[in-house]
């Protein structure tokens, strides 16, 4: 049974929404801290500092931020729960060993922050490699752009796929930085808030080029490369030039179970990364495949055209240079590419720390070409879609 929240349960510190799917069924106190049994026979515990530091109440914190206002000294060393019950409705209130005010709890952010053993299964990003995923997730963008549910769809395939799209966009001027805007703040680089891919007498990235493009991630140069990465394609009569994406967390784990030495060095080894221009000198280091403390695979920084030298031990050199192939050789094979034509009105959005994008060169004779593109950051495409579904009263699409 869902209970939804209700006027008479204490607040949480946050705007989110915490459904009561479990009720209490009995508390008790364990050295100082809380014990919750809940309705379906699991049990969590409360140390007494987190409880004291989330109390919900208006002098710990602020009613209208809903940020915490008791610094961490003010909470007694010895601070023990003295005694708890269940409130009707299911709010749980403390009595606190020191004398202070009771605390009450909401039983649904109790439940949802409450400890069992492990950590709750956040999103996974879906892996795939060509025959799975010929073509990027796509959704018609007017209906997209009109329904918040249809939007947040997008966005959330973009999350876990790294690449989705729209199609059927206007030609229109503005439009692709209002969709940006829409996700958060777009993510500005030394190609100025928005650039647009055409071809220059005097190119400061071969991306200015009608040449081939070979995968690759942008601004390996940062210390934290641009997360996400959107082109919209608003007119396109020239042949050729065909987009090329590459699930370049497919690769790594691909590289951890059948390649393990080369997947070690592509973690260990740092390269540098440097930008070639004659009026900006950007510079940053980092290995290929970037883990999580949990051994997740959780960025990629891979671009042959930006790597500085590698100065370094022969022996180094040569398990840096040799597992750098081996990636290479999975991003350059046709198994793991999805290839695809950019249509007038198609808008790609992808993961530009995971999918890895190139092109096939095109005939800039042959007509226009004419795609805008835009950066922004992972976290506030994570916030866009955690907003959408609290307004949506969805729960987490994982
Ligand atoms: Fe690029």
């Amino acid at each position: 049974m869902q209970m939804k929240d209700v006027d008479h349960l204490p607040a949480t510190p946050d705007f989110d929404i915490w459904p009561i799917f479990v009720l209490p069924q009995a508390v008790s106190v364990e050295n100082g801290a809380l014990a919750v049994t809940w309705g379906d026979g699991l049990v969590s515990r409360y140390h007494p500092f987190f409880l004291a530091e989330n109390d919900p109440a208006p002098d710990t914190l602020h009613p209208l931020s809903r940020e915490a206002t008791l610094p961490p000294l003010d909470i007694a060393a010895d601070l023990r729960v003295a005694e708890a019950w269940i409130e009707t409705g299911g709010a749980v209130t403390v009595r606190w060993s020191d004398g202070r005010r009771s605390s009450r709890f909401h039983p649904g952010w109790l439940r949802g922050n409450g400890w069992f053993g492990a950590e709750a299964p956040g999103p996974k990003p879906v892996l795939w490699m060509a025959r799975d995923q010929p073509e990027p997730p796509t959704l018609d963008g007017p209906s997209a752009l009109a329904d918040d549910g249809a939007f947040l769809r997008w966005l959330v395939a973009l999350r876990d796929y790294g690449v989705s799209r729209l199609e059927n966009l206007p030609n229109e001027d503005g439009l692709l930085m209002r969709i940006v805007e829409r996700i958060g703040p777009v993510r500005e680089s030394n190609f100025g808030r928005m650039y647009t891919l055409e071809i220059k007498d005097d190119p400061d990235s071969n991306a200015f080029t009608s040449d081939a493009l070979l995968q690759h991630v942008d601004m390996p140069t940062r210390e934290c490369p641009h997360g996400l990465q959107f082109l919209f394609c608003r007119d396109n009569t020239t042949s050729g030039g065909e987009g090329i994406y590459v699930d370049a967390y497919r690769i790594a784990e691909d590289l951890r179970t059948e390649e393990p030495e080369h997947f070690r060095a592509l973690c260990e080894i740092e390269w540098s990364y440097n930008n070639r221009s004659k009026t900006s000198s950007y510079k940053a280091c980092g290995p290929v495949i970037e883990q999580d403390s949990a051994g997740n695979i959780s960025g990629i920084r891979y671009n042959t055209w930006l790597r500085a030298p590698l100065v370094a031990s022969l022996d180094v050199q040569d398990r840096a240079y040799r597992s750098y192939r081996a990636f290479a050789a999975r991003a350059q094979d046709p198994a793991y590419q999805m290839v695809f034509a950019y249509r007038p009105g198609d808008l790609l959005a992808f993961d530009n720390r995971r999918a890895l994008h190139g092109r096939n060169g095109y005939d800039a004779k042959g007509g226009t070409r004419f795609i805008e593109g835009i950066y922004a950051d992972r976290d506030d495409l994570y916030s866009a879609i955690r907003t959408l579904e609290r307004a949506l009263d969805q729960e987490p699409a994982t």
